[in-house]
C-alpha cells in the first residue's frame, strides 16, 4: 500500500489523480471530512486525521509499504516529519518518498531549504530506503499573482534579476506517481526544473506573448514586498521564511535547469507558456 501525506494540497492531488491514471489504488491521510469525496473518486482509501495526532499517524501506516512525506511548510514541519518517519518505521513500512526541494544543499541557510535537509538526513539515517524528490519553483505560485496580471499587466514580486526553472505541480506529481509505484529509485535525489531558467523579466515577456497584452516585471523591494504578504501570511514564522526563499532567488536562484523530468517521464515538462496558455482564463480579464 502507498500512503499519501498532503493528498488534498496543490502537489499531493496531482499525485493522487497521476496515480488513478495508472491505476494504482492508495490510501491518503487527510484532515478533512469533507475532501474525503475527492480522494475516493481516484480510487483512494482515506483516512481522516490530522498529521498532527501520533494516533491518526500510525493508523494511516498500517500495511503501508512506501510512505509519501508531504507537509506544508511551518516551524513544525521538522518534528511532524521526523514522527511521520518514525511510524512508517514502527509500521514495517519499506521506503519513504520526501517531498523536498532543489534549494535544500548542505550550504542552505534560508529556514524552509535547511529544515527540508535535516528531515532528508533524518530519513537517511532511519535506515529505511528513502527517495528525495527536490523540485524547484512551482508554476502554479504565479497564480498568486493572476489580479495583478488580468487588472494592471503586472507582476509585482521582489525577485531582483534572480532565475528560477519554474516547474508545474502536475509535472511534479507524475514523477511522484511513478516513483511511490516503482523500484529502482531508492538512495536518488530528484532535482526537478522545468524546460527553461527564466528571470521574472523573462517570465513577464512570455506573459505578454502568452496573454496578447503588454505584461511587465516589477522588482518590488523586500521589506515592502514583505509587508504585502504579511497580509495574507500572519504567521511570522512562514512569513520570514518564504522573505527568506526569495530573497535567495534575488541573490541568483538556479543557474541551471537538470534534464531528471525527462529522464525519468520520457517526455519534456511543461514550458511556462504551456501553463500560460492552459490556465489563460485565470490571467485574461
Ligand atoms: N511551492 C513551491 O514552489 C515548492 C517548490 C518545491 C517544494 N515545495 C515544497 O512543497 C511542500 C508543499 O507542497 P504543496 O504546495 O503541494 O502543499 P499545499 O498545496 O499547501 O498542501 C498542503 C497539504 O497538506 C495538508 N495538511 C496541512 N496540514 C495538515 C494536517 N495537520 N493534517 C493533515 N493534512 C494537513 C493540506 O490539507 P488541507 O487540504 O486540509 O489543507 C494539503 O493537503 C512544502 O514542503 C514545500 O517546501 C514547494
Amino acid at each position: 500500500m502507498i500512503l499519501l501525506t498532503g493528498a488534498t494540497g496543490k502537489t499531493g492531488s496531482a499525485t493522487a489523480k497521476a496515480l488513478n491514471e495508472k491505476g494504482i489504488t492508495f490510501r491518503a491521510l487527510i484532515r478533512n471530512e469533507e475532501k474525503r469525496g475527492d480522494i475516493e473518486s481516484l480510487g483512494g482509501e482515506v483516512v481522516i486525521g490530522s498529521i498532527e495526532n501520533k494516533e491518526a499517524v500510525d493508523q494511516s501506516m498500517v500495511d503501508v509499504e512506501t510512505a509519501l512525506i508531504l507537509l506544508p511548510n511551518s516551524e513544525n514541519q521538522l518534528s511532524l516529519e521526523k514522527q511521520l518517519v518514525d511510524s512508517a518505521k514502527q509500521a514495517g513500512a519499506n521506503r519513504v518518498v520526501k517531498m523536498s526541494s532543489i534549494e535544500a544543499t548542505p550550504d542552505a541557510t534560508s529556514p524552509i531549504p535547511k529544515l527540508h535537509l535535516e528531515s532528508e538526513e533524518y530519513i537517511k539515517q532511519s535506515g529505511l530506503s528513502w527517495t528525495m524528490i527536490k523540485p524547484n519553483f512551482y508554476m502554479q505560485n504565479l497564480l498568486a499573482s493572476a489580479g495583478t496580471i488580468k487588472d494592471q499587466g503586472k507582476i509585482f514580486l521582489p525577485m531582483g534579476e534572480g532565475k528560477t526553472g519554474m516547474i508545474d505541480t502536475t509535472d511534479v506529481g507524475k514523477v511522484l506517481a511513478k516513483v511511490l509505484s516503482e523500484d529502482g529509485h531508492e538512495s536518488m535525489n530528484h532535482e526537478i526544473t522545468g524546460p527553461e531558467i527564466l528571470s521574472f523579466n523573462e517570465v513577464a515577456e512570455i506573459f505578454s506573448k502568452g496573454l496578447d497584452k503588454q505584461v511587465d516585471y516589477v522588482d518590488v523591494p523586500l521589506a515592502a514586498y514583505k509587508e504585502t504578504l504579511g497580509q495574507f501570511l500572519t504567521n511570522q514564522w512562514h512569513l520570514d521564511a518564504v522573505i527568506d526563499l526569495f530573497k535567495g532567488i534575488a541573490d541568483g536562484g538556479i543557474e541551471e535547469k537538470t534534464d531528471t523530468y525527462s529522464e525519468l517521464m520520457g517526455e519534456s515538462p511543461k514550458s511556462l507558456s504551456e501553463f500560460i496558455s492552459e490556465n489563460s482564463f485565470i490571467f485574461k480579464s
